[in-house]
């Protein structure tokens, strides 16, 4: 019977990807040797991370000469200080929506001056605070989804700071201008791959605005002219995360998993708002498309809803301790049935009351 999984991250990847990748582990396009064995400096490797990166740019529209696409490792929360060790050379803004956008703040003090334009703390980061740019700044940094709190920012400023962004938890899952972006960053485990890599997307120009003395593993334009081959790139996350491109521009591209996440989130977001027994977290204009943060309205159907949730095989729906209740997380490679059976159950539970 066929798990569903909810998971925040890592998360779901479709299974043809997850079938691939274990052949590749096995044998590697027919080579006789496993994709774990081979040289990053092969031909076969240097191959697939172009692909990667290539695939990367032409799913965001920034396909050209203006952006380099580079895979490193560390994680999106490395980026929380790289950003500020490349660019941080006076004040740099911040949107604090949630958890990982308060942890960029944090790191980014260590190279400099935070403004922190709004924050949305005293709600428990139920909605994306209004804010403005009002002067200028090394760059403004914000989180495009806040996976933990099930918020997501729907509109971008236009600004001729530059702007950063985080977007672990929406990467690919919808259509934005990015060109709006200076620089983009995700950790690969949701909507892009197997945990390990971390996407970075920045404009060339920045490439040449790096601050002096920053030593090479955090040095983007190091990173960069080496083609995401300073040192050894996370292979297995890299090659997984092409797979799950490749099949992603095969479905139609962002704007095509736009139209599939959105349906999925509306079926889900009907059920919170007219089941009883339900209420969401997040203010309705900023909810997530990705993450779904809900709470049941009388905790004395807690066991009763878990017990039908194990039954429905739906897995991986606690909500974060910050928010308690549920979470269901609904990344590209969920299927519209998944978050029937869930909405189902969910339906099923107010039935029986
Ligand atoms: C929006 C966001 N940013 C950053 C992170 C941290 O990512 P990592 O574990 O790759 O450092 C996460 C993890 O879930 C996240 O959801």
């Amino acid at each position: 019977m066929k798990i569903h999984n909810f998971c925040a991250g890592p998360s779901i990847l479709p299974s043809e990807v997850f079938d691939e990748a274990s052949n590749a582990v096995k044998d590697l396009n027919g080579s006789g040797l496993s994709l774990l064995e081979i040289s990053h400096r092969s031909h076969a490797f240097v191959e697939i991370m172009d692909e990667a990166r290539d695939l990367s740019l032409e799913l965001l529209g920034l396909s050209g000469n203006d952006y380099t696409s580079i895979f490193l490792q560390g994680g999106a929360s490395s980026q929380f200080l790289m950003t500020a060790y490349n660019f941080l050379k006076n004040e740099a803004a911040f949107l604090d929506t949630g958890t990982w956008s308060k942890k960029a703040v944090i790191e980014a003090k260590l190279f400099g001056n935070v403004d922190v334009l709004a924050s949305s703390e005293n709600d428990n980061y139920n909605h994306i605070p209004n804010f403005e740019i009002a002067k200028n700044y090394d760059y403004f940094h914000c989180t495009s989804n806040n996976t933990i709190f099930g918020t997501q920012i729907n509109s971008f400023p236009n600004t001729d700071t530059p702007m950063f962004c985080d977007m672990s938890s929406d990467i690919f899952s919808r259509a934005l201008d990015f060109s709006k972006f200076d620089l983009i960053y995700a950790g690969a485990q949701k909507n892009l791959g197997p945990a390990g890599a971390t996407l970075v997307v920045i404009k060339n120009d920045l490439l040449d605005k790096i601050k002096d003395n920053v030593p090479s593993m955090m040095n983007y334009k190091v990173h960069a002219d080496k083609s995401s081959m300073f040192n050894t790139p996370p292979v297995f996350s890299v090659y997984v995360s092409m797979l799950n491109m490749r099949w992603l521009k095969k479905m139609g591209g962002v704007s095509e998993i736009e139209k599939l996440n959105r349906k999925k989130a509306q079926l889900l977001y009907s059920e919170i708002d007219l089941n009883p027994l339900f209420h969401g977290h997040a203010r309705e204009v900023d909810r997530s498309i990705m993450n779904a943060t809900f709470n049941l309205s009388d905790d004395n159907f807690k066991d009763s809803f878990e017990t039908m949730l194990a039954d429905a095989k739906i897995t991986a729906l606690s909500g974060h301790r910050s928010v308690g209740g549920y979470r269901a997380s609904m990344y590209n490679a969920m299927s519209i049935d998944s978050v029937k059976v869930l909405v189902e159950v969910m339906s099923e539970l107010e039935s029986k009351i």
